[in-house]
């Protein structure tokens, strides 16, 4: 009995901790109005690149976007522009560890959770 219903309790443990590390990482990004020049598609017209987009080069690199956020990796998807972004990284320079794979995990989450 226990085997049978094991399994369900850890996939039902396992989506809600995702869940909430998608809606910790929402928070912060929210809190420091990220929102204001990256919307989810592409469809917005927004001064930066949308989620959809992050999500396109760093889906699976979770690790260099969190890099990217401490200032300790260069930007990839539009370095030209860097220089809008570049004063946004004040606000996500010194977090706590576990902020950053929230935000990072929630930057990449357009397709995670459909
Ligand atoms: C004033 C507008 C603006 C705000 C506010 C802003 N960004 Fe950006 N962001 C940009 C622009 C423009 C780019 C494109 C330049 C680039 O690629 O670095 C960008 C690029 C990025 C990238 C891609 C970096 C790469 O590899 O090229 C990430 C990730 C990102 N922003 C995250 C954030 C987060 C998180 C916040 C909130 C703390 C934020 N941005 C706030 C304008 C903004």
């Amino acid at each position: 009995m226990l085997k049978k219903i094991l399994p369900i309790f850890i996939t039902i443990g396992f989506a809600y901790a995702q869940m909430d590390l998608t809606e910790r990482g929402k928070q912060i990004f929210m809190k420091y109005n990220c929102n204001i020049c990256h919307a989810p598609t592409d469809d917005a017209a927004s001064v930066g690149p949308s989620l959809e987009t992050i999500a396109v080069h760093y889906l699976g690199n979770e690790r260099k976007l969190v890099d990217f956020l401490k200032g300790d990796a260069p930007p990839i998807i539009d370095p030209q522009r860097f220089m809008i972004m570049k004063p946004q990284l004040y606000k996500t320079k010194h977090m706590f560890e576990e902020d950053y794979r929230a935000l990072a995990y929630y930057l990449t989450s357009v397709h995670k959770n459909q």
